[in-house]
């Protein structure tokens, strides 16, 4: 067999074995709930923006992007804005890469790949370090409710045009809210491509957990993608990588698209 073969296949049995290893699975939801205690997802950052992720996520966005190439990813949830400075910086290499694969000079600067982030409240201190940040000329930044239809309406006509369109959906994590950005962005994203719905583990967290947040337990994004997945056929769950990182904040969150 040939070696390259041979060794995505033994990842691939490595991956379905963690995938029915549920004593493992139990591990990791003790593990992500005595760490979140600690804040843990606080304590990262990427190129010197503070992300509100997990390390594990970062790469399963990354390989994600890899495989689809997209040329526009929109995200709900700025806040300091790591996460869209990360999108950002795949999109760079991603234009490098072109580059290289076409010998054409690589402009760092200019690009039709663009991220769109949006969010509520855009602190200035934020806005302004995003701003000034290298990657900023691949972002755009929306100030408003996610799930207001003149924000929903303009983020639409900003993708007009862009043909392989990355989601991740990273504000509100209510029920509610989540289910309305599913409506609003989900259409968006092109076949083969992701809708990624970030804090579904909310919901195999203990209810104590989120005390003062609006959401938790039987309300939050992973009912929100059930709910949703009832009358949208064109997703399915890619259980493939939350099995493959068993530490996600995102699990039933990687939604592909797949007509
Ligand atoms: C978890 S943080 C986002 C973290 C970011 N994606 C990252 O990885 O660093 C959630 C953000 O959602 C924003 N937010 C809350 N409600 C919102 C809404 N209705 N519409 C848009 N953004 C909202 C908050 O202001 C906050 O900045």
């Amino acid at each position: 067999m040939d070696p390259i073969k041979q060794f995505e296949s033994e990842v691939q049995q490595n991956i379905a074995g963690l995938g029915k290893d549920a004593d493992l699975q139990a591990l990791s939801r003790i593990w992500i709930r005595e760490v979140s205690r600690h804040k843990w997802a606080y304590n990262f950052s990427w190129l010197g923006r503070p992300a509100i992720q997990f390390p594990n996520d970062a790469w399963a966005m990354q390989e994600i992007i890899w495989k689809n190439k997209p040329d526009l990813i929109i995200e709900t949830g700025i806040a300091h804005g790591g996460s869209i400075i990360f999108s950002a910086s795949m999109l760079a290499l991603l234009d490098m890469c072109d580059a290289i694969g076409t010998n054409q000079s690589f402009n760092p600067v200019q690009s039709r790949r663009k991220v769109i982030g949006i969010d509520i409240d855009i602190r200035a201190h934020n806005r302004k370090a995003i701003e000034q940040h290298p990657m900023a000329s691949r972002i755009e930044m929306v100030q408003g409710s996610s799930i207001a239809p003149e924000v929903i309406q303009q983020v639409k006509e900003m993708a007009r045009g862009y043909e392989k369109v990355l989601v991740c959906l990273d504000s509100n994590h209510t029920h509610d809210h989540v289910l309305a950005e599913l409506e609003g962005y989900a259409s968006l994203v092109s076949v083969g491509s992701y809708c990624v719905v970030f804090d579904t583990i909310v919901e195999d967290m203990p209810k104590e957990l989120f005390l003062d947040r609006p959401w938790g337990p039987g309300d939050n994004p992973k009912t929100a993608v059930w709910e949703y997945l009832k009358s949208h056929p064109e997703f399915e769950i890619d259980k493939s990588i939350q099995d493959k990182l068993q530490i996600t904040v995102a699990p039933d969150g990687f939604l592909k698209r797949i007509s």
